[in-house]
């Protein structure tokens, strides 16, 4: 040990304070690429807003093709709901996706199927108080969705061609 110069014991002490330093970037870029890599929940519930909104129109234009379209649109954002395990404020929104809405949004596509337009309609009701359900359970009891509005705003043609 008596070898070792001053000089050398303040080159491992740099080296140690470099690689402790290192050690929280590498910390500090992880923290962040988990948090970037995680879906935005409000992009999410836009997108699934819009999706249950034109639903509604090609519903009312019996439409099989266009809401069997939407329905799948549905079931992948709430699938990426659930995957990512959001959590928001404290409350468990991947879980409460798959116990509250996936199911209804499969009912849907079970009744599109047997072509029982007014159980399609029915289901889309439901699938709308599921959405309102979890606002209320997680504390956005002020976040309301309807069916849709009186005229289509979109410019969008939803009837069968
Ligand atoms: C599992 C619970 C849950 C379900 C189911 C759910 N939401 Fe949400 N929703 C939330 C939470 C929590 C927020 C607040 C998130 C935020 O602040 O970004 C939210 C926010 C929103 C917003 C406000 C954000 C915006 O884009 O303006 C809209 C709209 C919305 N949800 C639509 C829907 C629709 C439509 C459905 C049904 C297809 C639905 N949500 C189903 C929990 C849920």
């Amino acid at each position: 040990m008596k070898n070792i110069s001053v000089g050398q014991y303040l080159l491992i002490f740099i080296l140690v304070a470099m690689l402790g330093w290192m050690w929280m970037r590498i910390g500090a870029l992880e923290e962040r690429t988990l948090e970037l890599s995680k879906p935005s929940l409000y992009l999410l519930m836009n997108q699934m807003q819009d999706q249950v909104h034109k639903l509604s129109y090609s519903i009312d234009s019996e439409n099989t093709d266009l809401a069997d379209f939407y329905i799948h649109e549905l079931e992948e954002a709430s699938e990426e709901i659930i995957r990512a395990g959001v959590e928001y404020n404290g409350q468990a929104v991947g879980e409460l996706t798959k116990t509250m809405l996936l199911p209804v949004i499969e009912e849907l596509e079970d009744a599109l199927e047997s072509g029982n337009w007014r159980l399609v309609r029915e289901r889309h009701s439901m699938l709308v108080r599921s959405c309102n359900n979890c606002h209320v359970s997680t504390g956005y009891e002020s976040i309301i969705i309807r069916e849709r509005a009186d005229v289509n705003p979109y410019n969008q043609d939803f009837s069968v061609n």
